[in-house]
């Protein structure tokens, strides 16, 4: 474990560019890994959960290196012809990893077995294995459903309509990978859209995918035993990592911060939208298109924020911002009402038990409930910061660290962060940035 004191730094100028798209990454990978012939990926972020993700492909039988230029190189083995990996797959702290690839075990003719850490271990998997068992694949788990698991996949299996019963791209995506090589058409029935950046990715490598919707659903179709041809992939920035440095700077007095290339997906959008319905400045420079996916950079100028009730309808689009939208609320004007947020409790950590224990500890205002949180802003008035021989726990939930780090940076002692390791598998150039953007 490695602590860190976090302190205010001052404004938070000049320009910045964040680390690519920790999803489009995860599939870049796996994707290429699964197309016949050579694919190249820039803008991968090379975070311990994507390196988990390439060690899996490479398992599975896929060629993957990095060239000098930082690009990365795969060499796919083609959609039906994964090999059996030798070994457990560590997916570390990974839960996209995890699930994602058992999808693509789930229809080929090998058994793998998972797992992970201490938080990836904790998190539910019966969601993924539900449906997978369904289309014929077959499960050793824990009792609670948890890893380590090991999977043997059905060949063939069989095509199957779900509809999903939580709102989760993970399981939509593990369903339509296992349905790649399945024969005929496996169907998803999408009560609440969630990040489509595999529908996006998949229809670029070539597969038949086709998107509808029926009374208000979208409705997700993927043709099996699908060849894939490869392609050039460009990983735009991570809103999600972009999110720390949004508040950061809105927060910052004298804040003026250009951030880069940031993914403006609308199934990922759902913080900006809050932010600005608080009073935030946050101006959208050069819209633009990469790699499929709406891009922009973000000039985001210090402004003071007013609280709000929170629409549960936009969780979806912001589901890894809220820790660090908590930390927004926790130094507006007035009060933050969140609410339909029950899935925050199976993340990285229980974000909203952490989060309520981190920011009451730093001296901010906040009542924890079931499914969200109410928080009672300052107004703008700095924190009090973490007391003197107490630390934040992060819990293995690098949102939780980064997050606690922005709270530090408006505080008046500073936040004591009892773990900053974990940040290391979603955004490794963190601290740096950080640094470049208060010396600036
Ligand atoms: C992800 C989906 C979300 C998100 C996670 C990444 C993905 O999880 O929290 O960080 O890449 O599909 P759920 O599908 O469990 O909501």
């Amino acid at each position: 474990m490695t602590s860190y004191r976090f302190s205010s730094l001052g404004p938070l100028t000049g320009s910045i560019r964040v680390p690519g798209d920790k999803s489009i990454s995860h599939r870049s990978l796996m994707f290429a890994g699964l197309a016949v012939g050579r694919s190249r990926i820039t803008g991968l972020l090379e975070g311990e959960d994507v390196l988990a993700t390439a060690a899996a492909m490479r398992a599975f039988g896929a060629q993957i290196a990095r060239g000098e230029d930082g690009s990365w190189v795969v060499d796919g083995v083609g959609v039906g012809s994964l090999l059996e990996p030798k070994q457990a797959l560590d997916m570390g702290n990974s839960g996209t990893s995890t699930r994602l690839l058992m999808g693509l075990v789930a229809s080929h003719a090998i058994t793998a077995t998972f797992t992970g850490d201490a938080s990836l271990s904790g998190r539910p998997m019966k969601r993924v294995i539900d449906p997978l068992s369904l289309m014929g694949a077959s499960f050793e788990a824990t009792a609670g459903g948890t890893l380590p698991l090991m999977l043997r996949g059905a060949s063939p299996a069989v095509p199957i309509t779900y509809r999903l019963p939580v709102a989760s791209a993970q399981v939509k995506s593990a369903v339509l990978l296992a349905g790649l090589n399945t024969p005929g058409i496996t169907r998803l029935i999408e009560p609440v859209p969630t990040r489509d950046h595999t529908e996006r990715m998949l229809t670029g490598f070539g597969a038949k995918l086709e998107v509808g919707e029926e009374n208000g659903e979208t409705i997700i179709s993927i043709h099996g035993e699908a060849e894939l041809r490869p392609m050039d992939v460009v990983v735009p920035g991570d809103p999600s990592s972009a999110a720390f440095f949004m508040v950061a700077a809105t927060l910052v007095p004298g804040s003026d911060l250009t951030i880069m290339n940031v993914g403006l997906n609308p199934t990922r959008a759902g913080l900006l939208a809050v932010l600005r319905q608080m009073g935030a400045d946050i101006e959208e420079v050069d819209d633009r298109e990469v790699g499929g996916e709406p891009v922009a950079d973000l000039r985001v100028r210090h402004a003071p924020l007013t609280g709000v009730d929170v629409d549960p309808a936009i969780a979806p689009a912001m589901i890894d911002e809220f820790p660090v939208l908590f930390v927004a609320a926790a130094l507006a004007a007035g009060t933050t009402r969140t609410s339909g947020l029950e899935e925050l409790r199976v993340k990285e950590s229980d974000r909203l038990a952490a989060m309520a224990a981190a920011l009451t500890l730093a001296g901010a205002r906040v009542e924890e409930h079931e499914d969200g949180l109410t928080i009672h802003g300052t107004g703008g008035e700095a924190l009090r910061g973490t007391p003197a021989g107490a630390s934040v726990a992060t819990r293995l939930d690098h949102r939780i660290a980064m997050s606690m780090a922005v709270a530090g940076l408006v505080s008046e002692g500073g936040v004591e962060v009892d773990d900053i390791a974990p940040i290391n598998t979603s955004f490794p150039t963190f601290m740096g940035l950080l640094d470049e953007a208060a010396a600036a």
